[in-house]
């Protein structure tokens, strides 16, 4: 089944420039759920940071994005740090099964769900939970705290998403964020953890 191509305005080298530093220390969480050796598929991967970050301990590593545009960075990403074992695919994160050719060890998605609309968030965690044994899961926490970073993490959704990203990020809050969407799919999660500053959640699942 075709693709279909979706960006918004600050998906590409923007995203990477300004967001992705920003980062680290979330990145460095889903890391550390993923042990050595393994293999990751990096659904909705985005500028392929973290995949590219994980490649150098891990077996294998495929990024999919329906950006053509995020794609562009990875490509670029993948070519800077010299590495053959990761690669990035155009795909649609509700139809995994259509970009993999293998069971992944782990599946994980970091700052996309909260950009779906339900039936999308929830299609994404079911088909990640058909072709991986295990899941790392990281979004914006919910609720956020009432700090200045968390003030910001509201902010940015509404500046940089605009108003119809912004209720579908509003409606991911209403349903309980990741825990929400997971206990929706029949998932339970098994550990979670949250940042320092208590505005990105981290949680892994297994055994579904
Ligand atoms: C906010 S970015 C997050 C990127 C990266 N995972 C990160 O942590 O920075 C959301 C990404 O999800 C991708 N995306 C959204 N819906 C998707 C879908 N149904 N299939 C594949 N990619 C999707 C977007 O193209 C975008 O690259």
């Amino acid at each position: 089944m075709e693709v279909v191509e979706r960006s918004q305005w600050f998906y590409g080298f923007l995203y990477g420039w300004f967001y992705d530093p920003l980062e680290g220390e979330h990145r460095n969480m889903i890391a550390k759920y993923i042990p050595e050796g393994s293999t990751v598929l990096d659904v909705c991967c985005g500028t392929g940071r973290l995949a590219t970050e994980l490649a150098p301990r891990c077996r294998e590593v495929r990024g999919v994005d329906m950006s053509r545009r995020m794609l562009r960075v990875c490509q670029g990403q993948k070519k800077q740090h010299g590495l053959t074992n990761v690669d990035f695919v155009h795909g649609d994160a509700t139809r995994l099964e259509e970009v993999v050719d293998q069971a992944y060890d782990y599946a994980i998605i970091s700052l996309a769900l909260h950009e779906m609309p339900a039936p999308e968030r929830l299609n994404t965690l079911r088909s990640m939970a058909r072709v991986a044994r295990n899941l790392v899961i990281s979004d914006h926490a919910v609720p956020q705290p009432k700090s200045i970073p968390g003030y910001l993490t509201t902010l940015a959704e509404l500046c940089f998403g605009g108003r119809s990203n912004f209720a579908v990020y509003n409606e991911f809050v209403a349903s309980g964020g990741v825990l929400g969407a997971l206990e929706q799919c029949g998932i339970s999660p098994e550990h979670q953890a949250l940042d320092s500053k208590g505005i990105r959640h981290v949680v892994k699942a297994s055994g579904f």
